[in-house]
């Protein structure tokens, strides 16, 4: 398996000078040839071009936040995948909960956003996990562990098969599957290590059970209110691969520590 990945994910903030101040103070702060672990940085499209520049001698790889499933044409404000690794993306976040959940995005949309980023050679951080609602759903329903954990899982199967069917051996590997509950994003509550390995686990036997070949070899993150305080709990249940960062992805102090956490 590849290096532990850690994934700044922005969402809609910083302008272009916060952005520069940030992707550089970053960069100073690991050293150009800082590799213990991948860091990606994924800013809105607007600061994509400064960020670009500030990593350029770096390590540390350019994400998007999002693409658009259609090769070209008459989609007022959406951006294809090609267009991305134009300007300089080698990562895309795909199938967001805040994309799922605040602007309606589908399985059978981001199974096409998968493939057609696939198709460019863009790699991608297909994003999982279920509701509040879902989770006690299933607490309530378990008579026994095996019909908890099968209502449980039941979110993250369909996710995983919906955007993964179409894919072969060769180009999973390009893939990375972020978990994250939907319940733990922007909350400060998180999954315990627990949890996140029982999760981590299930999503594992997946992989394998639709990949036999290269599924061991996906990485898995972890995401959903990481932070300092945190982050050596999560790092340290053995299934999680990575982690995927919001809101203290925006602060370069702790951002760092997280990725010397991870990578050290
Ligand atoms: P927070 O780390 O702010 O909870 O966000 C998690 C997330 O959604 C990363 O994609």
């Amino acid at each position: 398996m590849d290096k532990k990945l850690v994934v700044g994910n922005w969402k809609m903030n910083l302008l272009r000078e916060e952005a520069r101040e940030l992707s550089g103070a970053l960069v100073n702060l690991l050293g150009e040839g800082y590799d213990a672990c991948q860091v990606v940085l994924a800013p809105p499209y607007t600061a994509l071009e400064v960020v670009r520049n500030c990593i350029s001698a770096s390590n540390v790889d350019l994400g998007a936040q999002n693409v658009f499933g259609e090769v070209r044409g008459a989609f007022t404000g959406e951006v294809s995948a090609s267009m991305l690794v134009d300007a300089g993306c080698r990562w895309v976040i795909i199938g967001h909960s805040e994309r799922r959940h605040i602007l309606g995005e589908t399985n059978e949309q981001i199974r096409e956003k998968v493939s057609l980023s696939i198709s460019c050679g863009l790699k991608i951080i297909l994003c999982v996990g279920e509701t509040e609602a879902q989770r006690e759903e299933a607490i309530r329903k378990s008579e026994d562990v095996l019909t908890r954990r099968r209502f449980l899982f039941s979110p993250i199967r369909t996710q995983m098969e919906s955007a993964l069917r179409s894919l072969d051996e060769k180009q999973v590997s390009d893939i990375a599957i972020a978990y994250e509950p939907v319940w733990a994003i922007g909350t400060g509550k998180t999954a315990t290590s627990l949890e996140i390995a029982e999760i981590h686990q299930y999503i594992r036997e997946l992989l394998t059970e639709m990949f036999p070949g290269s599924g061991n070899n996906v990485r898995i993150l972890y995401g959903g209110s990481v932070k300092t305080c945190n982050i050596e709990d999560i790092v340290s249940v053995e299934e999680v691969d990575g982690v995927l960062v919001g809101g203290a992805s925006l602060s370069v102090d702790s951002f760092f520590k997280i990725i010397k956490s991870v990578g050290g």
